[in-house]
């Protein structure tokens, strides 16, 4: 794919970069999430909650970036982006619920099931997933057949064969079972990376990518997204919690098939960093 230059006048550094996406980010997502006074209020209030509590925006920043590196003007891609990350914010507030994770902080607050409880979370969860596949089809200024192509883009990410759910139906499983270096590239390709490659393929598909520019950012994704659940399962035991804003050390206290306990630190830190190079 050609290279694309952005004019000196124009350039920012990354972290400026960084929050002046996440900001834009958070203004369509207000504007995408029911407000907290709309009926029934308990539910828009546990969907903020955990939508506005902080997330890096990773998902929708790579999107919108693979739309920008297939076409100028990306006037009209956040919505889609903001897709990704509501299918994301739904996939933590269960992941942290009793039955699975069981854990008490994320995004550096008590988590959805804390403050809500167990059913409310399950519900805001559920209402999150459904609004990413309304804001599809709604997309403004969006051929239909594109829209449709993102749904089927979102739907098979997040689903059951190679997506986000069979990922952590095999993560879940995985507590009880003999690590194998098969079932690691499993859980994580599918629980972490589906998305993430989704997040680049949905913005090339929005802007209009050949099939050779979409087969590039979906290499790109795949590797990016195995890089990302390595270095989820180093922090988890290198960091603290107060860093993390999740509970750290969780993995080897739940038997967690992870990069650390089937390969060891140092050689999970080299296969991360070659997963980026
Ligand atoms: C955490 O994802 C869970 C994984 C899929 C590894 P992020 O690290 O992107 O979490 P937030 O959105 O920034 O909180
Ligand atoms: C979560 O993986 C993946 C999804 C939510 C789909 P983890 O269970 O490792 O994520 P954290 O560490 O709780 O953020
Ligand atoms: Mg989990
Ligand atoms: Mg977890
Ligand atoms: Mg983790």
């Amino acid at each position: 794919m050609a290279a694309r230059t952005v004019p000196a006048g124009k350039r920012m550094n990354l972290a400026d970069y960084l929050t002046a996406g996440q900001n834009r980010i958070e203004q369509i997502l207000d504007a995408l999430c029911p407000p907290d006074s709309e009926t029934p209020a308990t539910i828009h209030r546990a969907m903020r909650y955990s939508l506005f509590a902080g997330g890096k925006r990773i998902r929708p920043l790579l999107c919108i970036e693979a739309a920008r590196a297939i076409r100028d003007d990306v006037t009209g891609v956040e919505p889609a982006a903001c897709s990704l990350e509501m299918i994301h914010t739904y996939s933590l507030i269960h992941d942290d619920l009793p039955a699975l994770d069981n854990d008490d902080f994320r995004r550096g607050k008590p988590t959805n099931h804390k403050v809500f409880g167990e059913a409310m979370a399950i519900l805001a969860g559920d209402a999150l997933l459904t609004l990413a596949f309304q804001t599809l089809a709604q997309l403004d200024g969006c051929p239909a057949e594109v829209r449709i192509r993102l749904v089927g883009e979102l739907a098979s990410a997040s689903g059951t064969v190679n997506g986000m759910i069979g990922g952590q139906v095999a993560d879940i499983e995985g507590e009880r079972q003999t690590p194998t270096r098969e079932l690691l590239a499993y859980i994580h390709q599918a629980k972490t990376g589906a998305l993430l490659r989704a997040s680049l393929r949905m913005g090339a598909i929005w802007a209009g990518a050949t099939a050779a520019q979409l087969g590039a950012l979906t290499d790109y994704g795949e590797h990016i997204g195995l890089a990302f659940q390595i270095v989820d399962d180093l922090l988890d035991v290198e960091e603290s919690s107060a860093a993390l804003g999740k509970t750290a050390g969780k993995d080897a206290t739940q038997g967690k098939i992870t990069f650390p306990a089937v390969y060891g630190l140092e050689r999970s830190h080299r296969m991360a960093d070659d997963e980026c190079a």
